[in-house]
């Protein structure tokens, strides 16, 4: 009896060593893991240009968005605790009524979208400071933007739970500004030598990253900048634009630049070991249809797409008042004498391409309907499908120019520059492969 008892004790203390042998061994195992390598994830965007979401005329272009951008956000986010969000600026397009919408609705979705920091641009300014002031909980950052009543941040330095520090700057390239009332522009390297020696004194970060907007080859220049390690640039002037995303890699620092309009995201991978040794890796990811869309921002695109709505409807009263007799006849009318080139044209899906919009609820959106009805915000042109049903998708006249005068009096060589008309429509955005040898025999007639 005594004997097992004593046994059993031996048993407990063989096993609470092993508890401790095994404590030792994961203890040294974090003390190792906190000793190599720490890492930060650097995600970066910019060049929206107001885009909230492709518009989906080709596949190659369907890219980008609120929708997708978040749901990427929130994926990354779960697999990299240690994040850091930027953004180059130049939010918006030019500045109209709709364009305010979707400004506004942009900026609502970065609040929600947490970014670290957001740099301004040339294309910012375009609805005055005020705008960006209200989105308060945007964390607007620029080194050499003296604005009138509205601070943006100079400089930050974000900690990381595994300890590291990154210094965020941002500075503009002064050439790229009109002269804005109430907007000075100091120079850009004073400003971020200034602010990397106070840096460098005070918080003393592992990691500086400096935001840049410029054209890219001023921008590399920022590379050269003593305490610079990463030069992330963007500048776009029109939507259209081909930005040069192949990171530059110089004495060990890196240059890269955003993607236009919010179609892929940048993700630069940054390793520190303990001597302070950095190792940098860089790739984007595009947000095409593989990306599931957030339902929180699906919502928000629905609100902006009603206000669309009722301002598609608010104007039309304008537009019926001013309306004269159109100079366009409608496919109906061309039909009665050229029935084989009409039978072409509505089994075509220039035919369709009004229902195309109906389908995805964006028949009265100005921003589509301008290349898939005709003569849209053009006398005698497309008003709402109620007013002139008879001008819906991409008709004879569109190509063929206004017929209703042919229609009364025909003669041969009306319409004869329609071969030039393609490229109204058919640009690199909204169909990319367009060929006019491989386009026109599908719609041959
Ligand atoms: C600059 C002219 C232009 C504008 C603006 C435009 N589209 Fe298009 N859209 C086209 C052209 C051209 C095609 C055909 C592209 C091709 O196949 O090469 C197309 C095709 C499409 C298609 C594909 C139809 C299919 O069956 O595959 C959809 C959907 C579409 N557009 C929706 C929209 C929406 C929504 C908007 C507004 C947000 C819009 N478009 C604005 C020119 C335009
Ligand atoms: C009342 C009958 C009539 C109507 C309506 C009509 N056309 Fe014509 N169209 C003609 C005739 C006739 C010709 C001359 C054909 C010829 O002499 O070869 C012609 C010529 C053309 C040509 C040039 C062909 C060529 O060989 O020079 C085009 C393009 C054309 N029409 C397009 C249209 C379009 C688009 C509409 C609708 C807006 C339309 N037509 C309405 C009768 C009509
Ligand atoms: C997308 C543009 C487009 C649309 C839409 C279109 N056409 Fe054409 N059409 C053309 C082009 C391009 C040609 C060939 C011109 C050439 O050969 O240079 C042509 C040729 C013609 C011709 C023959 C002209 C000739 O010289 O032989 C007629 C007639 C004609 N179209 C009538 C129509 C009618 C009627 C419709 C509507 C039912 C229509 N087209 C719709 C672009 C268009
Ligand atoms: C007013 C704008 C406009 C003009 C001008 C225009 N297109 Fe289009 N085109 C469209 C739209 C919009 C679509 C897509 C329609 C849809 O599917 O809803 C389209 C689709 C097409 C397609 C079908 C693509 C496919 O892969 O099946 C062809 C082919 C085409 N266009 C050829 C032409 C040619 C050739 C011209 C010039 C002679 C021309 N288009 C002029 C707007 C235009």
């Amino acid at each position: 009896m005594e004997n097992f008892r004593y046994l059993s004790e031996m048993k407990q203390t063989i096993l609470i060593f092993l508890i401790f042998i095994a404590g030792c061994l994961s203890a040294s195992q974090s003390i190792t893991s906190s000793s190599g390598p720490r890492e930060v994830l650097i995600v970066y965007t910019g060049n929206l240009l107001a885009e909230l979401k492709p518009c989906g005329c080709a596949k190659e272009e369907d890219q980008g968005g609120i929708e997708r951008r978040m749901q990427y956000l929130k994926e990354t986010r779960l697999q990299h605790p240690n994040l850091l969000l930027v953004d180059t600026g130049d939010h918006f397009k030019e500045p109209t009524r709709q364009g305010k919408l979707k400004a506004e609705t942009l900026l609502i979705a970065t609040e929600k979208m947490h970014y670290d920091a957001v740099a301004l641009g040339d294309r910012d300014m375009v609805y005055g400071s005020k705008f960006l002031k209200n989105r308060a909980q945007i964390p607007w950052i620029a080194g050499n933007l003296k604005i009138d009543q509205f601070e943006p941040i100079r400089s930050k330095v974000k900690s990381f739970s595994n300890g590291l520090k990154v210094g965020i700057l941002a500075v503009a390239d002064p050439k790229l500004f009109y002269d804005h009332v109430g907007l000075d522009v100091t120079d850009p390297k004073q400003a971020v030598r200034n602010l990397i020696t106070r840096m460098r004194k005070t918080e003393k970060p592992d990691l500086i990253v400096l935001l840049t907007h410029a054209e890219k080859q001023v921008a590399l220049n920022y590379l050269k900048l003593d305490g610079v390690d990463i030069v992330i640039n963007g500048h776009i002037v029109t939507e259209s634009d081909v930005i040069d995303m192949v990171p530059v890699k110089r004495n060990g620092k890196l240059f890269v630049q955003s993607s236009p309009r919010g179609q892929k995201m940048g993700e630069l991978r940054v390793q520190l070991d303990p001597e302070g040794n950095k190792s940098l890796s860089h790739r984007m990811v595009k947000l095409d249809s593989s990306v599931k869309s957030d339902p929180k921002m699906v919502e928000l695109y629905e609100k902006y797409n009603e206000k669309v709505e009722a301002m598609f409807f608010e104007t039309l009263a304008g537009k019926r008042s001013g309306r004269n007799k159109s100079v366009y006849a409608g496919d109906a009318l061309c039909k009665t004498c050229h029935s084989a080139e009409h039978k072409v044209w509505s089994g075509s899906r220039h035919g369709r391409a009004y229902d195309t919009l109906r389908k995805i609820n964006k028949a009265f959106d100005p921003e589509c309907l301008v290349c898939h009805v005709v003569g849209f915000n053009l006398a005698g042109g497309f008003i709402s499908e109620l007013d002139t049903p008879g001008l819906k998708n991409v008709q004879c006249e569109v190509c063929h120019g206004p017929g209703r005068d042919h229609a009364s009096a025909p003669q041969a060589g009306f319409g004869g520059k329609a071969r030039e008309a393609c490229k109204q429509c058919h640009v690199k955005n909204h169909s990319p492969r367009f060929n006019y040898a491989e386009y026109w025999p599908k719609i041959k007639h």
